[in-house]
């Protein structure tokens, strides 16, 4: 299906691998010009290498630092001239169950999963503002909603994050811009990867679909929220998790 996505400009954050990479070549198939970021340039240029586009460029950046974010977003307007989409999904684990949770393992969660949200959305809202047009979505997690153990640091992070996307829409929404909020429950990435079959029968056993999601369940999705088929929506956490949260 054609989304008529194509020449719009989008950023992903994360986008070395799993969910953020699979977003990235969605968009990229969609004739969307790219700017992928995370922390290791290596893999980025491998991402580049073999999609074997023109309509792609790559960062290095940690998305927790202000200036080097503001240069990469300005790097970004000066090649292609605007910024339509914004795709926040950077994002780390420390578990930990509290009385072993460091102060530090607190921070940096909190510090990459939203605060380096906030970052993003700020410096890339100021283009998205001046054109009266933008889509933001951010990556969230079931977690933030039903909780888990050893994840106090995380589900807080992943809660904010829809806090704040129902903030922004409110703030936003009168300039045309959208943001929403997807909340992925267990999918194969290398942040699930170290799972031991136990636990991954037992979740199953939680999931109403009975199997673990693909990061292209994700990307399918982003594609629709960046695309004018969603342009009513805003403000939303749409749960993409196999039915685990009506259970
Ligand atoms: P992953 O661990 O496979 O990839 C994370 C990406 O974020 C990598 O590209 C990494 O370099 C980048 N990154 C981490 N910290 C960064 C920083 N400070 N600056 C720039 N880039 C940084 O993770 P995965 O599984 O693809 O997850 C993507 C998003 O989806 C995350 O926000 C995660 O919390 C969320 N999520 C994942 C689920 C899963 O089951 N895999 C479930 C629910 C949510």
């Amino acid at each position: 299906m054609d989304l008529k996505l194509s020449n719009k400009v989008a950023i992903v954050t994360g986008a070395s691998r799993g969910i953020g990479k699979s977003i990235a070549e969605n968009l990229i198939l969609q004739g969307v010009k790219v700017a992928i970021i995370s922390r290791s340039l290596e893999d980025l240029n491998k991402i580049k290498d073999n999609l074997n586009s023109e309509n792609i460029i790559c960062f290095e950046c940690n998305i927790t630092d202000y200036n080097q974010f503001k240069s990469v977003v300005n790097q970004i307007y000066e090649k292609w001239n605007k910024i339509d989409i914004l795709i926040n999904n950077a994002g780390i684990t420390r578990d930990k169950i509290l009385l072993r949770l460091s102060e530090a393992d607190w921070d940096d969660v909190i510090n990459v999963n939203l605060k380096g949200y906030y970052i993003a959305s700020k410096l890339v809202a100021k283009y998205m503002l001046k054109n009266k047009l933008g889509k933001i979505i951010n990556i969230s997690s079931v977690i933030g909603q039903i909780g888990n153990s050893g994840q106090s640091n995380y589900a807080a992070s992943k809660a904010g994050v829809e806090g704040m996307t129902r903030s922004l829409a409110v703030e936003l929404g009168s300039r045309n811009i959208n943001i929403n909020c997807i909340a992925p429950g267990y999918i194969k990435t290398d942040m699930t990867k170290n799972l031991n079959d136990n636990i991954i029968n037992n979740m199953k056993q939680n999931i109403p679909l009975n199997k673990l999601g693909t990061s292209q369940n994700i990307a399918d999705l982003v594609s629709f929220l960046c695309s004018d088929l969603s342009s009513y929506i805003t403000g939303q956490v749409i749960n993409v998790d196999g039915g685990m949260t009506i259970k």
